[in-house]
């Protein structure tokens, strides 16, 4: 009995030795894991605190921008090559006044899509009778390709186009079908029709464009005659913009791709050269994407993007601004921290390795996330980079990093924005009568980035307020002008039909 007793009560010993080794190593093991997790915390709040601190963009500095770019903007309209903004001269010198009237074609190259598109106006009274358009998108192959394959293609689309104009669509008799080409890219013009390419940009590369004329390039391609204008896309939202409002002094386009363009008055255009304009007017198209500052933030991040980039050094503004480049900035902070903070785990996530892999609209959507438990973020982390079982704490770090470099984008288009009305408003405010209101600039803006992502937009608006202060930015408003570059395209087509300087002469 004794000896049983004795036995169980080892046996219970060791029972209760097992028991406290598993309680031990359960213990050891959650404070490896605890350990392991405020390890993976610090290294997280590290790359965070740092990320905060380049992309900072206090009032100051962004006050320091604005006055940048007017600067460069003088020094653009000086000289030729004397600034990082080229200052294209559009010989655009009559926007639309709402008289227009006939039937007008629109072709609007901008990106990896391109629309073609008719209107019929009705002059005054009549305005936009009708429209229709069409869009095809451009396969990758030919981004990257040969220049004629590329014109080719886009021809054959709006040769198909034309074809399919039905009956309510007119064309006075003897008239030929005139057509604004919208063409989004860095353009030398010297007459409003026709112009050579500077420089691809927004992911085309094709040697053999750059230096040649891109309307001759088309209408080669197209074999046909009545092709007879060449504009910028910021230079159709400003015209589609003055069309509904005569207040519009300038246009952005915040996309793909990102761009500027107002109207200057001849006589503050030192390099130009010719005859002036009837109206003293022209559009410049800026091409902002291209603007350098050293006040600019620029990371890391931004410095690898812009070295593995196809044009390395060049459209910096643009880099850290537009919706091509957003979510690839995201998507190396996010493969940083995977790296050095596990912030996955241990394994570093296969698709979060590719360039691009991460688009703006999906970084808009995690932006967006107002679940308590961020599931939007959750759910594009796994369909589209296969990242499962996150944390809330990691998700919130997804969200944090999305906030930081969307809002530094938006204050910095912000700040451009400012330039601008600088530029602008100073001339308006030495043609002002003494203790006038402020006049009124109306800002028309078009692309994607902006009219999707609302967290972006917001920003844009509240920090033009912030850098201008709330009087003065009340006078400034911004008006989306959607489709501008498409339908603005067909409007300069009108205010600058051949027919129109035909019933002039008669
Ligand atoms: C181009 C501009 C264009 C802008 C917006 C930029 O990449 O250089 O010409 O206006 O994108 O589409």
């Amino acid at each position: 009995m004794g000896k049983v007793a004795f036995a169980t009560a080892v046996t219970c010993a060791a029972a209760a030795c097992a028991v406290t080794a598993l309680v031990v190593r359960q213990r050891m093991q959650s404070s490896v894991r605890w350990a392991r997790i405020d390890t993976v915390t610090a290294r997280v709040d590290v790359v965070m605190r740092e990320l905060e601190e380049r992309c900072a963009t206090t009032v100051g500095k962004l006050r320091q921008l604005a006055d940048a770019m007017a600067v460069e903007m003088h020094a653009g309209l000086a000289a030729e090559g004397a600034s990082k903004l080229k200052m294209l001269i559009s010989y655009v010198d009559n926007l639309p006044t709402g008289d227009e009237e006939g039937l007008f074609y629109a072709l609007d190259l901008g990106g990896t899509n391109f629309r073609v598109l008719r209107v019929q106006l009705g002059g005054k009274e009549g305005r936009i009778v009708r429209q229709e358009f069409e869009e095809v998108s451009i396969p990758p192959h030919l981004m990257i390709g040969g220049s004629d394959e590329l014109f080719d293609f886009i021809a054959s689309a709006l040769a198909r186009f034309i074809a399919s104009e039905g009956e309510d669509f007119h064309l006075p008799t003897g008239r030929q079908r005139e057509l604004g080409f919208t063409f989004s890219f860095p353009v030398r013009q010297i007459s409003i029709g026709s112009g050579t390419l500077v420089k691809w940009t927004k992911g085309f590369n094709i040697d053999a464009t750059v230096g040649e004329d891109v309307v001759g390039e088309l209408s080669r391609a197209m074999e046909r005659q009545g092709l007879d204008m060449r504009v910028n896309d910021t230079i159709g939202t400003l015209a589609g913009g003055r069309y509904h409002d005569k207040d519009v002094v300038a246009a952005v386009i915040l996309g793909t791709g990102t761009n500027a363009a107002y109207v200057e008055r001849v006589e503050a255009i030192p390099k130009w050269q010719g005859l002036l304009p009837k109206s003293g007017e022209t559009v410049i198209n800026m091409e902002w994407g291209n603007f350098r500052s050293s006040h600019l933030p620029i990371t890391e991040y931004d410095q690898a993007l812009d070295d593995e980039s196809l044009n390395p050094g060049e459209q910096i503004y643009e880099k850290l601004v537009s919706g091509m480049y957003l979510g690839e900035i995201f998507r190396r902070v996010l493969l940083r921290l995977a790296r050095e903070a596990a912030l996955f785990g241990e394994t570093v996530p296969a698709k979060l390795e590719i360039p691009f892999s991460l688009r703006t609209p999906i970084m808009s959507a995690m932006h967006h996330d107002k679940s308590p438990d961020l599931t939007v973020v959750s759910t594009k982390l796994n369909e589209v980079l296969g990242i499962s079982n996150t944390s809330l704490q990691t998700r919130k770090v997804v969200v944090q990093i999305c906030d930081i470099i969307a809002k530094r984008s938006a204050r910095l288009a912000a700040a451009g924005i400012v330039g601008i009305v600088k530029k602008v408003g100073r001339a308006r405010d030495n043609a002002r009568e003494g203790g006038s209101q402020l006049p009124r600039m109306v800002i028309a803006m078009d692309g994607g980035l902006y009219e999707h992502y609302m967290i972006f937009s917001e920003s844009v608006q509240s920090t033009i307020k912030e850098i201008l202060g709330e009087e003065a930015s009340d006078s400034v408003v911004i008006k989306m002008a959607n489709d501008g570059s498409g339908i603005g395209a067909a409007l300069l087509a009108a205010s600058h039909s051949h027919y129109l300087e035909l019933e002039q002469d008669l």
